[in-house]
């Protein structure tokens, strides 16, 4: 039998993937030990209540609550508490006693990365975090590695399971937003506050963490454009199904051209968008997730998986506790984060996309030729119209103009232009309310 020295690995948290990462570590320590060249030796797992149910078992004598005593006795700390503090606090204090660090904390590195990617720049520590986005789908490496050698344009992905799953049911089921919920709710995809996935908060912490990478640039979570996916409502599912689209909450990070400056920079967003039944993203069902890369010599590839879940998570968190493992032997310093292109971080207003809008409007001569006026005094152009047949509205007297629905799909123009064209539409006098405004990403079907 061959004897390893062994690393000390300290745990921080053991909750939904912090337990599952203790039972892994524990079943398969031989076998991670040959993969490393060294024994992974779990020293302690902190928590906040030694008597919490866990959902594995966890040796009862390796539970403290002296989170701060376990970190300086370990050569790899696995953070897996979740939030802002005293997460920042611990992960800084155990690169500061040389330890490396792997987290899969995405509102901490969103909101405080570049504060710790600096700490571990500077005492040489690594810092691995693939189980911050997309849960157990490589895609941290592959940005930060793989693609090293290309030049990324777009990362479009699906990185919020839960939405997703609501959007899907939705799609499928014909549900309601509030039913789909529901459902999410009860199979335990949702949580019993699920304003940070509904509202896009999550989305938007992962685009950032994305963004940064992509394009080697700090892109702070508060510069990601954000609109979450309460206001979808059933009818604007049915009606995207029957154009051949579908519904997705999409975080878009992408390298652009400002149109008016010519200047280089990057944009950040997350919000409900059409996309073709044919693109490979309307394929991703339930609570999965993917991200769609778009570089200029590999072209296009996918990431597809699971976003969440105990143990699928822990499969990222492993991998970087390997890889951890092999550069703390090795010894030398960390590789630092790569932020050298600097680029501005646009507001979405600078992104060319499309939109559908959905109008209800009065069924009079000059309607449609006035909301086309509109369009074009604002550099947008028209690529398709449907009109339905006028009906009468609700309650209507004898005098009252019938109504139609026009649904308008666009060519590409900013979304500066775009939104004003809306606004400008929104106000005229002939459109009796505004059903629907989304974007379009891709191509139509
Ligand atoms: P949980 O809420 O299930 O678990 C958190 C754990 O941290 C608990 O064991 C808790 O202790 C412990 N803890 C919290 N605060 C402290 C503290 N101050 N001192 C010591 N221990 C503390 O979180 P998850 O496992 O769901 O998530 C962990 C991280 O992984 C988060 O950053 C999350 O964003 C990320 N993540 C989670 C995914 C998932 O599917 N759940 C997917 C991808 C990433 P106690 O049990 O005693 O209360
Ligand atoms: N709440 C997240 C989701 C968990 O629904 O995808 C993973 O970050």
């Amino acid at each position: 039998m061959i004897e390893y020295r062994n690393l000390r690995i300290a745990l921080l948290g053991a909750g939904s993937v912090g337990s599952q990462v203790a039972r892994l570590l524990l079943e398969h320590g031989e076998e991670l030990a040959a993969r490393v060249g060294a024994g992974l030796e779990l020293v302690g797992v902190a928590v906040r209540d030694l008597d919490a149910p866990r959902d594995s078992a966890i040796p009862r004598e390796l539970l403290t609550t002296d989170a701060t005593a376990l970190i300086q006795s370990a050569d790899i700390v696995i953070e897996l508490m979740g939030g802002l503090e005293p997460a920042r606090e611990y992960i800084t204090l155990a690169m500061n006693s040389g330890a490396d660090v792997v987290t899969g904390n995405k509102a901490l590195l969103a909101t405080h990365g570049p504060e710790l990617f600096a700490v571990a720049d500077q005492v040489g520590a690594q810092l691995y975090y693939e189980a911050a986005v997309g849960g157990a789908i490589p895609i941290i490496r592959p940005l930060r590695d793989s693609l090293a050698g290309d030049r990324v344009h777009r990362v479009m992905g699906i990185v919020n399971g839960t939405t997703n799953f609501i959007l899907d049911r939705m799609d499928l089921e014909g549900d309601s937003f509030e039913n789909a919920l529901a459902v999410a709710t009860e199979l335990g995809y949702a949580e019993a506050d699920p304003t940070a996935d509904v509202e896009g908060f999550d989305a938007a912490q992962k685009a950032a963490i994305l963004a940064s990478l992509a394009f080697h640039t700090v892109v702070p979570v508060e510069a990601v454009y954000r609109e979450g996916m309460t206001t979808v409502t059933a009818a604007q599912v049915e009606a995207a199904e029957r154009a051949g689209f579908v519904v997705k909450l999409l975080a878009i990070c992408e390298r652009l051209t400002d149109p008016e400056t010519g200047v280089e920079g990057v944009v950040a967003r997350v919000h409900p968008s059409l996309i073709s039944r044919r693109h490979p993203l309307a394929a991703v069902h339930d609570a999965k997730n993917a991200v769609f890369v778009q570089s200029e010599a590999a072209g296009d590839l996918m990431f597809y998986g699971a976003g969440a879940g105990g143990t699928e998570t822990a499969s990222a968190v492993l991998g970087d506790l390997v890889s951890a493992a092999r550069r703390h032997l090795a010894g030398g310093p960390g590789v630092g984060e790569s932020t050298h292109a600097n680029l501005p971080v646009f507001p979405i207003g600078a992104v060319t996309t499309r939109y559908q809008l959905t109008l209800v409007v009065t069924d009079k001569p000059g309607v449609l030729a006035q909301i086309a006026g509109l369009f074009s005094e604002h550099g947008v152009s028209v690529e398709a119209v449907q009109q339905t047949v006028a009906t009468a509205p609700p309650g209507r007297s004898g005098d009252e103009p019938l109504t139609a629905t026009l649904v308008i799909v666009t060519h590409e123009a900013t979304d500066a232009a775009l939104s004003a064209t809306v606004a400008a539409v929104s106000s005229h006098d002939a459109v009796v309310r505004v059903e629907s405004v989304l974007r379009v990403e891709g191509e139509t079907p």
